[in-house]
């Protein structure tokens, strides 16, 4: 079965309460929180104090998706808020190993993400520490965009990779323009983790949506 991270980002900020409640009811398997600083993308979203505040409502995972400049400064923040993963940008700035070694070190999984025009190369260092590889099938910045048919090869080469010498055992996160109907194509390609934002939340009924994603295999 799908594993399914519903983003929040496409929820009402102002009741986050009962989205949290829809991803429990309808066995959502994480909570995925974008944070955005308006330096590595250009928009502004959450921090720590809310991943707390999210954290008090929900036994789920949390998996918190770092689009900001040197999160090596703010690991600890998020750590202390109750993150379950943590995921940084392989471009951001800083030592990336340092940082995923801060994360593991706090008892957190960490994982590895990058831009949708990156090449592959720029994670596969990373790929025996990190516990999660989020590919990004969008420019990072905005839920409600569309899928980059191109991930579909970069899921399956990153399966292929990790599946031989080694190289580790990463459960493979896809994130961004998500739906119902290309759902199936990228598990086969690879996908451990389905992220979705505007496909759930940009529904009439979320806690439905999330059980139809839970049922594709
Ligand atoms: C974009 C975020 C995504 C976003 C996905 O930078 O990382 O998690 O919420 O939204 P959808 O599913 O609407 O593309
Ligand atoms: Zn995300």
């Amino acid at each position: 079965m799908a594993k399914i991270a519903p983003s929040i980002l496409s929820a009402d900020f102002s009741n986050l309460a009962l989205a949290l409640e829809w991803c429990e009811e309808s066995g959502a398997d994480y909570i995925h929180v974008d944070v955005m600083d308006g330096h590595f993308v250009p928009n502004l979203t959450i921090g720590p104090p809310v991943v707390k505040d999210i954290r008090k409502r929900t036994t789920l995972p949390l998996d918190v998706h770092l689009m900001i400049e040197n999160p090596q400064q703010y690991i600890p923040q998020f750590v202390d808020a109750g993150s379950d993963f943590i995921t940084v940008h392989a471009e951001s700035s800083g030592d990336i190993n340092k940082t995923l070694a801060m994360i593991c070190n706090a008892g957190v999984k960490s994982g590895i993400t990058l831009r949708p025009g990156s090449p592959l190369s720029l994670v596969e260092p990373y790929l025996t520490e990190a516990d999660l590889v989020l590919v990004m099938s969008v420019e990072p910045g905005f839920g409600g965009q569309g899928f980059i048919q191109e991930s579909i090869d970069r899921i399956t080469s990153l399966r292929r990779s990790l599946d031989s010498n080694d190289r580790g055992s990463s459960l493979i996160s896809v994130d961004g323009g998500v739906k119902l109907h290309n759902a199936s194509k990228i598990l086969a390609a690879g996908a451990d983790i389905l992220v979705a934002g505007s496909a759930i939340f940009g529904t009439d009924d979320p806690a439905d949506t999330i059980k139809q994603f839970k049922a594709m295999d």
